[in-house]
């Protein structure tokens, strides 16, 4: 696995923003579908959530920024929203092992709060299980999850997942939110990445 930032310098040079194609084996989830399954799951959240006061819309840095500022707009009922950063332990960058670690804690209090944590993806499922953990102890009125995507055929811990967007096959994938090294997050497609042509 060669050093992110290597690779970043290398992307950098890609002044169209087209380096990306090498990688990229098929579009999985275009713009379109991931338009209206989003609307979907904002009218689904707004059902859910019309009688509460106080709902907080959490999103798990990085990979996630990308859906919560489009999930949000598709929710229709009063929101706040707060961010945080988790790393996982070990296991290189493909895969996460037991242990996370918080590295960007929320600003706010979530006590008495209906919680819905926003995720990219969720893979083993145990960076997530850490999280419901260790938020659990804050003692929220309600702790929820929304995934955009759920690689099922790997998990090793069991999630309760309240929200999909799309259930997908064990592959690694980037764009719209989710990095090749860092960059293409900005990419409007989820797509898969060629693991024979590339060496990140
Ligand atoms: P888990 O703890 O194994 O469920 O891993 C979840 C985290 O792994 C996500 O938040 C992502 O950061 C990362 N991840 C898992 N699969 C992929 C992928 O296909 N592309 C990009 N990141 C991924
Ligand atoms: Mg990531």
């Amino acid at each position: 696995m060669k050093h992110a930032a290597v690779l970043t310098m290398k992307y950098r040079k890609d002044k169209n923003m087209q380096g990306y194609k090498k990688y990229l084996k098929e579009i999985l989830i275009d713009e379109k579908k991931l338009k209206a399954r989003i609307a979907e799951l904002g009218k689904e959240v707004s059902t859910d959530y019309r009688d509460s006061e106080n709902l907080l819309l959490i999103c798990i840095l990085r990979g996630a920024f990308i859906f919560l500022s489009d999930l949000s707009r598709a929710i229709t009922v009063p929101h706040a929203m707060d961010f945080m950063a988790i790393s996982s332990y070990g296991a290189g960058n493909r895969s996460s092992s037991g242990a996370v670690r918080i590295t960007m804690d929320l600003t706010e209090n979530i006590c008495g709060k209906d919680v819905l944590i926003v995720e990219d993806i969720i893979d083993s499922g145990n960076t997530l299980s850490n999280v419901l953990d260790m938020l659990s102890t804050r003692k929220p009125n309600s702790l929820h999850i929304c995934t955009l995507l759920d690689k099922f055929e790997r998990r090793e811990v069991d999630v309760p997942i309240r929200y999909t967007g799309f259930r997908i096959p064990d592959k690694f994938v980037f764009g719209y939110g989710l990095d090749l090294d860092e960059i293409y997050r900005n990419l409007p497609f989820i797509g898969v990445v060629d693991l024979e042509k590339y060496d990140g």
